[in-house]
C-alpha cells in the first residue's frame, strides 16, 4: 500500500516555438503535427489518461490556440458527418471530459522551467506529472505505456522520478543528463547530480532524461528563484538538480520505444514506425518502401 499522494494533475508545456520545424510551425503547433493520422499531443493525453491522471494542463502561447480545439467537441463535423451517414469512430478519441482541460499562458518562452513555473497556481499543492509532446514514447506490443510504468515505481518510491533512456555517448550534449547513484531494479536508479546539455567529456552518464517527470510541488519554489542556465533559458533540469538530497531522486528506464519528434528524422522514424504496425497501411507501406528504396 502505498502512503503517496497519487498523481492526478499533468503539465503540458506547449509554449515552445518549434523552430526546427519550421516552415511548418509557423502558424500550426508542433504539438499539432501528426504522427499517421493523430496529433502528438493525442498520443500525450492518451498516455496520461492510461495513466489515471485526470487533469490536463497545457501551457500554451500565442498561435497555438487549435491545440485546445482539438480536445472540444467539433459540432459542425459531427452534425454534418451523421447527416451524411459517415463512419464517426475517427473522431472518438479526443473526446474530453468537460472541465478537464485547462490552459494557462506563458506570454514568453522563456525555457521549459519558466513553461512549468506559470502552472503553479493550477498545480497547487500537489505532485504532478510532465509531459514534453513532442516526445513520443510507445509501449510495447500489450505493455503499459511510459506514465504508467512511472506512476507504478512513483508507488515504490515516491518523490520526484524522471524517464531516462540510453543515448551512444556523443550524442549527450543535447540533452539534460543524470548522475546514477544506488540501482534499486534494473530500471529505477537513484539520480545523484542532473546536469542540462554538457559538453560530452563532463557528462555523468549517458542516461538522458526523456520527456516524462513526476515532480513534487515543491519545485514551483525552487523555479521561483532559477536564474537562466544553458541557452539563456530557465531551465527545469537545474531545477530539479537543486532539489537533489532534500527528497527522494529516482530515474526510471521506460521499457518501450521512445521517438524524438521535435526533430525532422525522429519525426519521420516515428510516422514510419506506427505506420508500418498499422493493419490498416502496414502492408501497403512495406511495399511503397521496398519499391523507394529500390
Ligand atoms: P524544445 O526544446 O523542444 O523547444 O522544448 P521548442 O520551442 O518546442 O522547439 P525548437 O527547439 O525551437 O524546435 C521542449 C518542450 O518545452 C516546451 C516546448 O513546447 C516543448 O514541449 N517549451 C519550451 C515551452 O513550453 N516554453 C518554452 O519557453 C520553451
Amino acid at each position: 500500500m502505498t502512503t503517496h499522494k497519487p498523481i492526478k494533475k499533468a503539465v503540458f508545456p506547449v509554449a515552445g516555438l518549434g523552430t526546427r520545424f519550421l516552415p511548418a510551425t509557423k502558424a500550426i503547433p508542433k504539438e499539432m503535427l501528426p504522427i499517421v493520422d493523430r496529433p502528438l499531443i493525442q498520443y500525450a493525453v492518451d498516455e496520461a489518461r492510461e495513466a489515471g491522471i485526470e487533469q490536463m494542463i497545457f501551457v500554451t502561447g500565442r498561435g497555438k490556440t487549435a491545440i485546445v480545439e482539438h480536445f472540444d467537441v467539433a459540432y459542425e463535423l459531427e452534425d454534418t458527418m451523421s447527416s451524411r451517414g459517415k463512419d464517426m469512430s475517427a473522431l472518438e478519441p479526443t473526446g474530453a471530459t468537460p472541465g478537464d482541460i485547462i490552459t494557462v499562458r506563458q506570454q514568453v518562452p522563456m525555457g521549459l522551467g519558466h513553461a512549468i513555473w506559470c502552472a503553479r497556481a493550477i498545480v497547487g499543492d500537489e505532485p504532478f506529472a510532465i509531459f514534453l509532446p513532442d516526445e513520443l514514447m510507445v509501449a510495447h506490443q500489450g505493455g503499459t505505456g511510459c506514465m504508467k510504468q512511472m506512476v507504478e515505481a512513483y508507488e515504490e518510491v515516491g518523490g520526484n522520478l524522471i524517464s531516462v533512456l540510453e543515448v551512444p555517448q556523443e550524442e549527450v550534449s543535447s540533452y539534460g543528463v543524470i548522475a546514477p547513484g544506488a540501482e534499486k531494479s534494473d530500471t529505477l536508479v537513484e539520480v545523484t547530480g542532473l546536469v542540462e546539455k554538457p559538453p560530452v567529456s563532463e557528462a555523468p552518464s549517458n542516461k538522458i532524461i526523456s520527456g516524462r517527470y513526476i515532480l513534487q510541488p515543491e519545485v514551483m519554489r525552487t523555479l521561483e528563484t532559477q536564474g537562466k542556465g544553458a541557452g539563456g533559458e530557465i531551465q527545469l533540469t537545474d531545477a530539479m538538480a537543486r532539489m537533489i538530497g532534500e527528497q527522494p531522486f529516482h530515474a526510471k528506464t521506460f521499457e518501450g520505444r521512445r521517438f524524438d519528434c521535435g526533430s525532422k528524422t525522429g519525426f519521420v522514424e516515428a510516422t514510419l514506425a506506427l505506420a508500418l504496425e498499422r493493419e490498416d497501411m502496414g502492408d501497403e507501406l512495406r511495399e511503397i518502401m521496398t519499391r523507394l528504396l529500390g
